[in-house]
């Protein structure tokens, strides 16, 4: 029985499979941006800034844009040349073996299961926000988790019933349509362009000096600033760029994959991260930084400057993008559970289809109870820095994968191959690895444990059950 048994590579990318091929390279950057930009601008930037790096953290999103655009164009090197519905997962079947898919899976399974409850709990704080414009202000004991800055907390019952009606709609076949997305992204685009818009004149240049603030130890050795709290900055709003791989699920209803989602791919990350760097320098120009540890730091910054009309918009539109960001990443999540479960590597449990919908049920109440219980219970900061160690585990494999690949099928066909031969795919190891190192304890004992019960899974269960060893 090998760890690397593969499945078939789908070299036909193009090739008809019941789905209508509708999207194009536009289409897709909009799906793009419609996944990416979500809880980590309109919440994370505040704290990265007032925590780790000051007005450096433009730099930290260069970084972690970077960081991202490497592994992108691994992504985009393997989603060019294996076919199939399209996630790592899928990729690293057909290219990697079953074992090291598994690994990519779970950690997949990780990143989404955490990213939902995580834009859940900056919606929440957006909708505190905006309630708060009309006078409104929910107690603090249902409005947020019990934490440090939250004393008083012992629930988030909004970002709770988010996720449920996102359940039901998902259960109910709703996807998130080329049209409805592009209005959505146009609405929240829209927003971003008014705080730049607003921004733009209040800007006061001495609050960016020093634009890099000395390093600062706690009494009990927490560092914050200077150019590690910029790498920390970094690890922590690498968040803002999750989602881009929804891009790669559209592969079947793609007109023609091989070229559309690279472009899809890496047009969506480049405009994302032209964008962080505008928002985040003016975030920081306009107000102290040290003021930024707030929940809806965008709101809280035009509010700080009078702007109170345009601090109401900005949280309506804050909390219809974060709305399409959940609902990819709360499909996202049941379609990676269904692949892993289709192929035997889970119980059938969640590959089940509901009778009349046929949406994977199973999967959906699954993860769904898992998801409420954390946007319930557990701080916004805990959950971001969890996702992207998924999501930079997953990352680091796929670029590994890459190398793998092109050793292993030299002759495969590669309509997007990421350029300079092995350097990008190795410097998107080095730099997602490093800003792994850069999470804290916390985040690696929970990763540590996830990846403990992901191998408890594997060599206990699926090992055996896979539909491959059935078939051997
Ligand atoms: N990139 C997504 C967000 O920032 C997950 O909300």
């Amino acid at each position: 029985m090998s760890l690397f048994r593969t499945k078939p590579i789908e070299t036909d990318l193009e090739k008809q499979t019941g789905l209508k091929r509708s999207l194009n390279a536009f289409d897709l950057v909009m799906l793009g941006i419609g996944a990416i930009i979500g809880t980590g601008i309109f919440v994370l930037t505040g704290k990265a800034a007032a925590v780790n790096a000051g007005p450096a953290v433009v730099l930290s999103f260069i970084v972690a844009g970077l960081a991202c655009t490497f592994a992108a164009l691994s992504y985009a090197e393997l989603a060019s040349s294996i076919g199939g519905a399209g996630s790592a997962y899928g990729y690293g079947y057909a290219g990697l073996g079953e074992w090291p898919a598994w690994i990519i899976g779970w950690m997949l399974v990780l990143e989404y299961a955490v990213a939902v409850p995580a834009v859940s709990v900056g919606w929440s704080e957006y909708l505190n926000t905006g309630l708060q414009t009309i006078g409104i202000t929910l107690p603090e004991a249902l409005s947020h988790a019990h934490e440090t800055a939250h004393p008083n907390g012992v629930i988030n019952l909004a970002a709770v019933l988010i996720i449920v009606v996102l359940g039901v709609v998902l259960a109910m076949g709703a996807k998130v349509g080329a049209v409805l997305n592009a209005i959505i992204v146009a609405v929240k685009l829209a927003t971003i362009f008014l705080f730049i818009g607003v921004a733009v004149f209040h800007v006061d240049p001495t609050l960016w000096h020093p634009f890099i603030p000395a390093e600062v130890v706690d009494a009990d050795g927490t560092k914050h600033f200077g150019w590690g709290g910029v790498f920390d900055g970094a690890s922590r709003i690498f968040f803002a760029y999750l989602g881009f791989d929804a891009v790669s699920t559209a592969a079947e209803e793609t007109k023609k994959p091989s070229r559309d989602l690279p472009i899809g791919i890496l047009g969506s990350l480049g405009a994302c991260t032209i964008l962080y760097i505008v928002v985040s320098g003016l975030l920081t120009g306009i107000v102290p930084y040290s003021t930024l540890n707030v929940g809806s730091p965008v709101a809280y910054s035009l509010l700080q400057i009078g702007q109170k009309t345009a601090a109401g918009l900005i949280s309506i539109g804050a909390i219809a993008g974060l709305t399409t960001v959940m609902l990819v990443m709360f499909y996202g999540l049941t379609r990676v559970l269904f692949a892993i479960s289709r192929d035997g590597l889970l119980p059938q449990f969640f590959a089940k289809l509901h009778p009349t919908t046929r949406t994977p049920v199973g999967s959906i109440i699954a993860a769904g109870i898992v998801m409420i219980a954390l946007a319930g219970f557990v701080p916004l900061s805990e959950l971001a820095d969890t996702a992207n160690i998924g999501t930079l585990g997953a990352f680091v494999i796929a670029c590994v994968g890459v190398l793998v690949l092109r050793k292993k099928r030299p002759d495969l066909k590669r309509p997007f191959r990421a350029p300079f031969g092995p350097l990008l795919p190795v410097l998107g190891v080095l730099s997602c690895g490093y800003l792994m190192t850069r999470l804290g304890h916390t985040t690696w004992t929970a990763f540590a444990i996830w990846l403990v019960i992901g191998q408890a899974i594997y060599f206990g269960y699926s090992r055996r059950h896979a539909v491959l060893a059935r078939a051997a």
